[in-house]
């Protein structure tokens, strides 16, 4: 089965508490790949597999900044090299394993795992909101058994809510206004909407803060940043100029064609010094995105029991969408040197 994600493009490994001085074995784009932390605090990410049998890295242990094979001993330094080989004087010239480029800003560590160089052409999406002291946010790692792509796809279409979460619906809202419009660059595609006035959904209500009474306009917006990064702003405009916003962010790294980790992150501009509103915050995204992996782990196993070419059908609702799963078609076209196919298709999402 052929990976429908691009390689040249910065995803996010982990986030910067999980790695530590205990190799963290974590498999990305289908790479097994082992994170560490030198004793200065750089993180370190290499492929993780010992050069001398096929045991993991992650199943060793540090020494100062080498890794150590937990099977027969040989050491790494934190550039690959193998610099240690018990059992000899000196280790076979040209011992090393890959080593991938690696990018920690704030609560997150990214990975290149492309072409290697390349890296140094682009650099990883700004995410301000995570280190800005204007913005409090937190955060969760979860694992999806779904291809990435229906991920980026389930989230650009917020339409799925009046099905799947209607009680997070501001009331009098029956309906979602149409896209007000599309913007595709060569790797992002976003979408705005504003929404007609509505009183608080009781989860609003409690995040705010804000009066019940009143209706309250507000503005939605979605954004396929690249195939490694969603983000979802939300924002509940007053009566009195005042903007309470809120950014969803997704880190979607393929594990697998088709399983998921993701990195959720939520991000609010109100409230910043109250824990207790992070703590509503993410026992609520959390119970969604529970609902939403449920639903999407029934898709994937539909399409790899189907075994052939999706003919799915898209409606408008679905521009968004549809448009970021060209992109990364193209992305993963260019890299191949595979033809694009000539309409988007679900096929490579299956299993
Ligand atoms: S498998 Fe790693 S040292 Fe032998």
């Amino acid at each position: 089965m052929k990976p429908n994600y691009p390689f040249n493009c910065w995803y996010v490994a982990a986030t910067s508490e999980e790695v530590g001085r205990r190799p963290l074995g974590r498999r990305l784009l289908d790479v097994p790949v082992v994170l560490y932390r030198t004793g200065a605090g750089a993180v370190v990410a290499m492929r993780d597999r010992c050069v001398h049998r096929a045991y993991p890295l992650s199943s060793g242990h540090l020494e100062g900044d080498r890794v150590v094979c937990g099977y027969h001993g040989f050491a790494y330094d934190p550039d690959g090299v193998c610099v240690d080989v018990p059992s000899q004087e000196n280790p076979p010239i040209g011992a090393r394993v890959r080593t991938f480029p690696v990018f920690e800003r704030g609560p997150l560590v990214w990975i290149w795992l492309g072409q290697p160089g390349a890296a140094a052409l682009r650099t990883p999406p700004a995410t301000p909101w995570l280190t800005d002291p204007g913005w409090a946010s937190f955060g969760e790692r979860l694992h999806v058994g779904a291809n990435y792509l229906l991920l980026h796809e389930h989230y650009l279409d917020l339409t799925n809510v009046f099905a799947m979460h209607p009680a997070n619906v501001p009331p009098g809202i029956d309906r979602l206004p149409y896209l007000d419009e599309v913007e595709v660059s060569e790797m992002s595609v976003r979408y705005t909407r504003a929404l007609p006035p509505a009183r608080l959904a009781p989860w609003e209500a409690e995040a705010t803060g804000l009066p019940r009474g009143p209706e309250y306009h507000r503005r939605e917006q979605g954004t396929f940043v690249s195939p490694a990064l969603h983000v979802q702003r939300w924002v509940i405009d007053t009566e009195q100029g005042d903007s309470y916003e809120q950014l969803r962010m997704h880190g979607f790294t393929p594990e697998t064609p088709t399983t998921t980790h993701v990195f959720l992150r939520v991000a609010r501009n109100y409230s910043t010094d109250r824990a207790l509103v992070s703590d509503h915050l993410r026992g609520f995204f959390l119970d969604m995105i529970g609902r939403d992996a449920a639903v999407l782990e029934v898709v994937q196993r539909q399409l790899a029991e189907e075994g052939e070419p999706g003919r799915d059908i898209n409606v408008k609702a679905d521009r968004a969408a549809v448009r970021a799963r060209r992109v990364a078609q193209a992305m993963v076209a260019e890299e191949t040197g595979r033809p694009l196919p000539r309409t988007p298709t679900n096929a490579i999402a299956r299993s």
